[in-house]
């Protein structure tokens, strides 16, 4: 079986040099040839039928190019064709903001959009053109989840789980697993995956770099697949899919001589220092709670995100004041390395704790 588009050509062999002059197709096939009305042109992974006697509208082809001569060039052909040479959609790209910005995205008063698939969004950033995407996903309820295997072309991509749990499988790992609230995967570019179900109302935070990634089906794969081999570099990175069960957790010394909690992922060394991921808590000592002064020093991140996974805390924001803030609630610094604006987290609530995510300033060159 094979796919046409079919475009109506009354004015025949104009129709015809159009498209194989003007526009570069090939020609496969031409009927009848001692007049002919029927010819089927290839070109820009498209199959066309000119007819001379379909009785269509006319059809609107948009040329990729990368040449940027062509871009934004439109022609018109036969019966009206329009023809637009446009950029690949993953070359589209608008200058992103380098604007310092340090905001708090309230959960009480998120403001969540429909995705595919029944999947509602939360844009964890504050307004602006950022080349980074943060997102609080929720799958309501219990079920299937209608994903196909898929991967995407991005540097730096983790999800951490942070209520309910899903069944996922992922290329070269094995059987598909149960990915509970506090686990964190890193998805390495180009990995094929697939979601599988989620189980009692799935929720979790995503994190991705650059923005204007994309996502591709790979219509080959099924998965799980034969091969295991979870040691293998896609790009310079691993997978790693990182348990809460197995989470050690260290005090954390900081400069003014105050400690808290840190639970380490292997997302660092798995990203080839692409970005980290850890979990955040107070130290206790009596009846005392330590400020949260996250380390190592801001100033060598371009990105960070707190998501408040439990309890509420008091953020100061240097300059920006004091809010206190609660669960769900997401608390993002970005390009705030030049501005030495950091942020602490003072009197927390006993069961306060939180993810932070970082990317850094200079990420290793792929
Ligand atoms: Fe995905």
């Amino acid at each position: 079986m094979k796919f046409h588009l079919v475009i109506a050509s009354p004015s025949f062999d104009e129709g015809l040099a159009f498209f194989l002059d003007e526009l570069g197709f090939t020609l496969e096939r031409i009927t009848p040839s001692e007049n002919p009305s029927l010819a089927i042109l290839t070109g820009f992974g498209i199959s066309i039928c000119l007819d001379k006697n379909a009785e269509t509208g006319p059809v609107v082809l948009r040329i990729s190019t990368a040449d940027p001569d062509l871009h934004g060039l439109e022609k018109t052909g036969p019966n009206g064709t329009k023809i637009i040479y446009d950029l690949n959609p993953d070359e589209q790209t608008s200058p992103t903001s380098e604007e310092p910005s340090i905001a708090i995205s309230e959960g009480s008063t998120a403001h969540w959009t429909d995705g595919r698939a029944g999947m509602k969004y939360r844009n964890l950033l504050p307004q602006g053109n950022w080349n980074y995407i943060a997102s609080h996903i929720k799958v309501p309820g219990t079920g299937p989840v209608p994903d196909w295997v898929h991967y995407h072309d991005a540097q730096f991509q983790i999800i951490c789980c942070y209520k309910g749990s899903a069944k996922l499988v992922y290329e070269d790992q094995g059987d598909p697993f149960i990915f509970n609230a506090g686990d964190c995967v890193l998805q390495p570019p180009y990995i094929r995956h697939q979601v599988l179900e989620s189980y009692d109302g799935l929720e979790v935070i995503e994190i991705v770099t650059p923005a204007n990634h994309s996502t591709f089906s790979d219509h080959t794969m099924t998965l799980p697949n034969d091969t295991h081999n979870p040691a293998r570099y896609f790009e310079d990175q691993t997978f790693i899919w990182d348990k809460a069960a197995n989470r050690q957790w260290h005090s954390l010394e900081t400069a003014n001589g105050s400690s808290h909690e840190i639970g380490k992922t292997g997302i660092e060394i798995a990203s080839a220092r692409n970005g980290d991921v850890q979990l955040l808590r107070p130290s206790r000592s009596g009846e005392t709670l330590s400020d949260i002064i996250p380390s190592p020093q801001q100033g060598s991140s371009k990105f960070v995100l707190w998501f408040v996974l439990s309890g509420t805390a008091v953020c100061d924001r240097s300059s920006s004041g004091q809010q206190r803030i609660y669960e769900n609630d997401a608390i993002s610094a970005l390009n705030t390395h030049e501005e030495g604006k950091d942020v602490v987290f003072r009197n927390p609530s006993s069961d306060f704790s939180l993810l932070e995510v970082r990317i850094p300033l200079n990420p290793p060159e792929n």
